[in-house]
């Protein structure tokens, strides 16, 4: 509900639940704060060539850490587990005392020769246990909260994947100067991946020369781009860690402020959500690309959200959560092809245990899916094309991933930002196909790849998650997905 009274140009689409959901609240206070105004200053993010001044990045020694990580069993896990599970702590600044959490699963087969995969999810300030436990992960929770069941289309199938809590304050991670929070950004996030990557590549050494990807979803498209961008740029430093990064992929990502909204808005007309006056009127009225709201756009946009009325718009055909807190106790065996409505409340239930806490080595903490501590974003980059044209020049492998039933951040969104890239194409739009049935569409440009997911809302693997593996599956070979 609170949802609804987010205006347009405060609003980010971070990564939120459906309308009715606590968390709505939490984004709408974070968009709403003082940070917001003069959030869209992009300034750091000056994509440049050079290589700026040497500042060394800390880098601890990790020996014998790798082993205390080791898991060795997940509450409630099933039978019959044949891979490694790893989780806990990398400090990324002593001084301060701040520290990220990851969990890092192997993969069942051929662990040393597949690739490292980052998953990110967004936010800002979510946390990518959402991605781990409710999307791609090996595991998913049933709905008593407490019981795990095996997802057959793991990427971890496929991938060695990491997960990574990100910045301090998001789940597990922390920070012990807590001033820390309030300089939370995309700078500053970027910054404390790339010196945890760093770190865990010395508690992991045999992944040093691995070929490693980024992926993720929703705000991951500040995320995933910019600590490419760092990355690439700190590789230049010849001594220091150099990370074999080969590709990015991001699934409905916010990539560029206007063209999110203007796709927003059509996407919602276009799939019979809203009336043509509202989405004329927010033609009109709204000028997507100043940095400055006005009243009458205010007005037309608070309209189209009701409009839209109790819908999840992160998947606009699902169920919604009707009982929240009543998790069915008597443990109906979950199935990776239903994904639970409340799965939020599920997560939290299963996280927030002090049992699976101490399994995991994490620290007691009241975990989130979304940051409570975070509440001002002091950088925000308007637009992330140019890292994007940086990365494609570089000749890394980018796609674009969009589920086709997302209203929050939906294909219309990417369409509209890739379009303004204007690259040539090179594979004209065409259907993709899985077990003889459309997976989605896609079209190659020079440099980049958008791919949709029929039927995907905006945690795509949550939905579809065999054509979700299928998709990731192809990114690491990259190849196209089958076109019959
Ligand atoms: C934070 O403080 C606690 C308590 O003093 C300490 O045990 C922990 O190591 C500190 N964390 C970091 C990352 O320095
Ligand atoms: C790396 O190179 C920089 C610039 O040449 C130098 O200042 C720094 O001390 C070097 N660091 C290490 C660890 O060798
Ligand atoms: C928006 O604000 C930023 C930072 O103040 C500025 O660099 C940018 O040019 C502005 N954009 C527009 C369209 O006014
Ligand atoms: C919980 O699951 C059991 C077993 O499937 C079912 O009989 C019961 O109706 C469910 N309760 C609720 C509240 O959904
Ligand atoms: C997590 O657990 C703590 C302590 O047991 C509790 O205070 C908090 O409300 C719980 N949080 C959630 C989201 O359930």
């Amino acid at each position: 509900m609170m949802n609804k009274l987010i205006t347009t140009l405060c609003l980010f689409a971070l990564f939120g639940l459906n309308n009715a959901d606590i968390q709505a609240n939490r984004l709408f206070k974070l968009l709403m704060s003082k940070s917001s105004k003069n959030s869209h200053i992009a300034n750091q993010w000056m994509v440049s060539e050079e290589v700026d001044e040497y500042s060394p990045v800390y880098i601890a020694p990790q020996n014998g850490l790798a082993e205390l990580d080791k898991i060795s069993a997940l509450p409630g896990q099933p039978e019959g587990v044949d891979f490694n599970q790893y989780s806990g702590y990398v400090t990324v600044n002593p001084t301060a005392g701040r520290a990220l959490f990851y969990y890092f699963v192997e993969s069942p087969t051929s662990s040393s020769t597949k690739p490292l995969v980052l998953w990110l999810n967004g936010g800002p300030g979510c946390s990518s246990m959402i991605g781990a436990m409710s999307e791609l992960g090996p595991f998913r929770i049933n709905s008593d909260g407490k019981t795990l069941f095996m997802n057959d289309y793991a990427w971890s199938n496929v991938a060695n994947m990491l997960f990574l809590e990100s910045p301090a304050g998001v789940g597990f991670s922390y920070s012990n100067t807590t001033s820390d929070y309030d300089k939370s950004g995309d700078k500053n996030t970027a910054d404390d991946s790339y010196t945890f990557l760093v770190n865990w590549f010395e508690r992991f050494p045999q992944y040093k020369t691995r070929d490693f990807y980024i992926a993720g979803e929703s705000y991951a498209g500040h995320y995933v781009p910019q600590l490419a961008y760092t990355i690439l740029q700190n590789n230049k430093k010849t001594n220091q860690t150099v990370i074999n990064i080969k590709g990015i992929a991001i699934g409905n990502a916010i990539i560029d402020t206007e063209m999110h909204l203007k796709g927003k808005f059509d996407h919602w007309w276009t799939h019979a959500i809203i009336s043509d006056s509202t989405h004329d009127a927010i033609v009109k009225y709204c000028d997507f690309a100043s940095n400055s709201s006005s009243a009458m756009c205010d007005h037309v946009t608070h309209k189209a959200w009701n409009e839209i009325g109790d819908t999840d718009v992160y998947n606009i055909y699902a169920p919604i959560c009707l009982t929240p807190h009543e998790r069915n106790t008597s443990a109906i065996p979950g199935s990776v092809n239903f994904f639970d409505p409340c799965w939020q409340y599920i997560l939290e239930f299963y996280l927030n245990d002090s049992i699976v806490q101490k399994a995991l080595h994490a620290r007691p903490t009241s975990w989130d899916l979304c940051s409570d501590v975070i509440t001002s974003w002091n950088d925000r980059a308007v637009t992330i094309l140019p890292i994007i044209k940086y990365l494609i020049a570089k000749g890394q492998r980018i796609w674009l991933c969009s589920g086709d039933v997302d209203a929050q951040v939906p294909t219309t969104s990417s369409r509209y930002s890739i379009n303004a890239l204007n690259l040539p194409i090179e594979t004209a739009w065409r259907p993709w196909y899985l077990n003889k049935e459309v997976g989605g569409y896609l079209e190659a440009y020079k440099g980049l790849l958008l791919i949709t997911v029929r039927g995907a809302g905006h945690t795509v693997p949550s939905y579809q998650p065999q054509r979700a593996l299928a998709l990731f599956s192809s990114f690491l070979k990259g190849t196209l997905p089958p076109s019959s």
